[in-house]
């Protein structure tokens, strides 16, 4: 079937609210009504058998990846696969069916999720219904976003995402110059780079072409040994891609890619390059997330983080995430899947389920051990500073002390639907 003549039809239907201040408040009142509804769930004072739907969830629409990245755990190249890396996939890599994405979409839609996210274990433009996928969740007047490695993303993508108000478009590079860029995507070559640069560049071209804001364009860097030096050159690549907003964030390591921690000289160099870097975005209007990567040092260095390595986690709560394979899983470091979906109504039995609630009580109960959690990297968690935030604001009287609050997120950000929304 030709997909992209079926978007045709879809894109010329009108996306956009007609009052959008009003559909803005209604929206903030219904995320605010979810989030009083979580956090009595977590204190107890409904059944926590009955939490509300999660306030964002993540799809993996198609779990293969076309290109093969040094620090990426799901597909890295031979050099840098572990025992960690072969066991990402529970299940074997799926697609998933526009029938099954469609069912969750309702179920979460009823459950009072207005937000989602395209982004998984691969490449989600290699799904050939993403611009269908991208249009049913906007029809509901959800906010949208897709995370993409830019290849695929051809003229007639980019027109279909912006006629179609996605929300918020983020591309990862990982680079700021095309030489960096396959040392770290090693399947593709520096032409590559300039193709990708290209892409978004058309995006954002077409976007103000026909004048619309949407989607926010945010280019992403995940630092490593290989490519810390180049933050103000990474700035000014934003820039010339005519995007919104450069976001840094430090790589995970897993046993295979050691190699890609900075050494504390490298970490110290890149700190002292930071001003340089701000003064660059500043310069060039290019937002960036630079002052809370500057306080947030990688989860490598465990010797930078101040207070209590784990703490008590509330993902169960506010976040859910299902592969292209079906396999429901309920954060980013854990591979074990809580359930599988094979039907177009099982996300909401799993949400439901027993199996879910005993993860909740395993995680709000960390640093306690739990078999629930073997799968997951509790120990050194991206999620942590958002953990203690949502820890602090519930237990204003028990509140997890000596962890620096410059490198806290705040809960507010759960409302911002553009800068510093990071998951
Ligand atoms: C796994 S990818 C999937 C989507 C798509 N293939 C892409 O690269 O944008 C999702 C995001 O995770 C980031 N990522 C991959 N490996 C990472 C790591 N070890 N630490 C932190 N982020 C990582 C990627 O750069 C990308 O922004
Ligand atoms: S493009 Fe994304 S999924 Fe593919 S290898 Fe790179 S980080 Fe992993
Ligand atoms: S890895 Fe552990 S602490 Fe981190 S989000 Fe997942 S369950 Fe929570």
């Amino acid at each position: 079937m030709n997909t992209l003549a079926k978007e045709d039809k879809l894109v010329k239907e009108p996306l956009y609210p007609v009052f959008p201040k009003l559909d803005k408040m209604v929206k903030f009142a219904k995320k605010l009504k979810q989030c009083v509804r979580i956090a009595l769930s977590i204190w107890g004072i409904t059944s926590s058998k009955k939490p509300p739907g999660p306030i964002y969830a993540q799809f993996g629409i198609a779990d293969p990846c076309n290109h093969k990245c040094v620090m990426c755990g799901d597909h890295p190249p031979e050099t840098h696969v572990s025992e960690t890396t072969k066991a990402a996939f529970y299940n074997p890599p799926g697609i998933m069916s526009f029938e099954n994405y469609k069912g969750i979409i309702d179920d979460l839609f009823a459950r009072g999720t207005s937000d989602i996210e395209m982004v998984g274990q691969g490449e989600p433009m290699l799904n050939k219904h993403v611009v269908d996928m991208v249009a049913y969740a906007k029809k509901k007047g959800m906010y949208v976003r897709i995370v993409t490695n830019g290849s695929r993303l051809f003229d007639k993508q980019a027109e279909a995402m912006v006629d179609l108000g996605l929300d918020r478009l983020q591309l990862s590079l990982n680079a700021g110059n095309p030489e960096t860029y396959p040392l770290i995507h090693v399947t593709e070559s520096p032409e590559n780079f300039k193709k990708v640069v290209a892409n978004i560049r058309y995006l954002t071209d077409y976007k103000r072409k026909v004048g619309r804001e949407a989607p926010y364009t945010r280019i992403s860097f995940v630092i490593t040994s290989r490519n810390c030096a180049e933050l103000e050159k990474m700035v000014e690549v934003v820039h010339e891609m005519g995007a919104d907003e450069a976001i840094f964030n430090h790589t995970v390591v897993h046993e295979g890619s050691q190699d890609l921690k900075m050494s504390e000289e490298q970490y110290k160099k890149m700190q002292a390059d930071l001003p340089a870097a701000k003064a660059m975005a500043e310069k060039l209007g290019v937002n960036a997330n630079l002052n809370t990567f500057a306080a947030t040092p990688p989860s490598y260095m465990y010797e930078e983080i101040t207070g209590p390595q784990v703490v008590p986690c509330y993902v169960g709560w506010y976040f859910a995430r299902v592969l292209g394979n079906g396999s429901v899983l309920p954060c980013c470091q854990c591979t074990k899947p809580l359930s599988e979906v094979e039907q177009t109504d099982d996300f909401g039995k799993s949400w439901d389920s027993d199996t879910y609630n005993s993860f909740r009580d395993a995680a709000r109960a960390l640093p306690e051990n739990s078999e629930m959690l073997s799968g997951c990297e509790c120990d050194h968690c991206v999620l942590r500073p958002r953990n203690i935030s949502i820890h602090n604001l519930l237990h204003p009287f028990n509140k997890i002390k000596g962890a620096k609050s410059e490198m806290l997120y705040h809960v507010s950000d759960i409302f911002k639907s553009r800068k510093d929304d990071q998951n």
